[in-house]
């Protein structure tokens, strides 16, 4: 046998049928295997690989059908071309022979042109049928390797766009933060406040997406401090008419800080840190809308913001334990609050209490980390206004 040889494998009870075959394809190049039974013919293609097999139905031990089936089991046979060898008559057997993978019927007695024809036919196509094999797994390996490729930059670039993302909002929390350090302001307020305007907006029905902006955009909503002097922004005692008039400049400055970005963030802390201190009475600054002229967004804030300034220490009040403060805050729906929101805010207190509590101050504030539940510090008739009008 040479490399090139095409092996066949002749599966065949009667020694004369063999020897036929054996002389009909003497001339035509090829190497052939004998067996008398299916199931020599399984040993002989375990140790040795054919090309294709020429199998008679009728044998002892184990039959064509039998040995086709198992043959076809095996995941490299299932492109070898396997002929069936059969008389006329065997129509049901034939039947069943295609059902189980045959490609092809020779009739028995086999003529000579007819069994080389069919021959050189199934070899051709079990050439090509391997390589195509070949080529799909080549392709299959190929893509594999260029999904792996693939998949390790887009890990690469969802890595990079994480940092530039976190870059981003740092950058926006450090900004906010180096105006809320011109007065007495913390980063775990701004977190505490943006985590109770995320539950309010939440509560609204609003989509996750804008739910993950606003726990960045609330953060902004005093940024225009920055504009603010500090001798009017740090002023211990009451501010004069004219320095009111000064600080709330605060949210036209920020809108402006922050107008005209392409960042969706950034827009929403415009509107954040212009309308936060609108009042729903139409009362508030800096354009005195009323209602829900106010966009949401703002009577959101609003609601958020005071409600911190009244729950934390500040260097002009002590910490309102929770019943001061829902009570307080209270008094002041369709006031001060949209008070729907605020009812629906005021829900379930629970929540709150735990933003409360997972966003403490650190040391540098005097103030107890956890809710004073009925404890007074502050009587139930003190006035929200009042402490707002300090927190400004
Ligand atoms: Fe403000």
């Amino acid at each position: 046998m040479t490399a090139t040889q095409p092996t066949i494998l002749l599966v065949e009870e009667e020694q004369s049928v063999r020897s036929s075959v054996e002389n009909l394809l003497r001339d035509e190049g090829l190497h052939l295997l004998e067996a008398t039974n299916g199931k020599e013919a399984l040993k002989v293609i375990a140790n040795s690989a054919a090309d294709l097999v020429l199998l008679d139905l009728h044998m002892p031990q184990m039959d064509g059908l039998v040995f086709l089936e198992r043959f076809r089991r095996f995941h490299n046979n299932w492109i070898t071309p396997v002929c069936v060898m059969a008389n006329a008559s065997e129509e049901g057997g034939r039947r069943r022979a295609a059902d189980l993978g045959a490609d092809d019927f020779i009739q028995k007695p086999i003529e000579g042109v007819e069994l080389r024809t069919r021959i050189r036919s199934l070899l051709r196509i079990g050439h090509y049928q391997k390589e195509l094999r070949t080529l799909n797994t080549q392709l299959e390996r190929h893509v594999q390797e260029r999904t792996n490729a693939l998949s390790a930059n887009m890990n690469k670039l969802e890595a990079a766009h994480q940092e530039i993302d976190l870059a981003h909002r740092e950058t926006v929390l450090r900004l906010t933060l180096a105006a809320e350090m011109q007065d007495e302001c913390t980063s775990a307020h701004l977190e505490r406040m943006s985590h109770y305007s995320a539950l309010l907006a939440e509560k609204c029905g609003w989509s996750a997406e804008n739910v993950a902006l606003l726990t960045e955009a609330a953060k902004m909503h005093d940024i225009g401090k920055l504009g603010i002097p500090h001798q009017v922004l740090n002023k211990a005692g009451k501010l004069d008419e004219e320095e009111f008039a000064v600080m709330q400049q605060h949210p036209e400055i920020g809108a402006r800080v922050l107008a005209g970005s392409k960042s969706k963030l950034l827009q929403m802390g415009a509107t954040v840190a212009l309308t936060h201190h609108e009042r729903f009475d139409g009362t508030g600054y800096p354009q005195g809308l009323a209602a829900k002229s106010i966009p949401q967004v703002g009577r959101i804030v609003a609601i958020a913001d005071v409600f911190d300034a009244l729950m934390t220490r500040r260097s002009h009040k002590s910490a309102w334990s929770l019943k001061s403060t829902v009570a307080a805050m209270k008094r002041e729906a369709g006031r001060h609050f949209d008070p729907d929101l605020l009812t629906l805010f005021l829900e379930d207190t629970r929540a709150l209490v735990e933003i409360h509590t997972r966003f403490a101050e650190d040391s540098t504030w005097e103030h107890s980390t956890s809710i004073p539940m009925g404890k007074q510090i502050v009587p139930d008739t003190a006035d929200v206004k009042g402490v707002v009008a300090r927190f400004r």
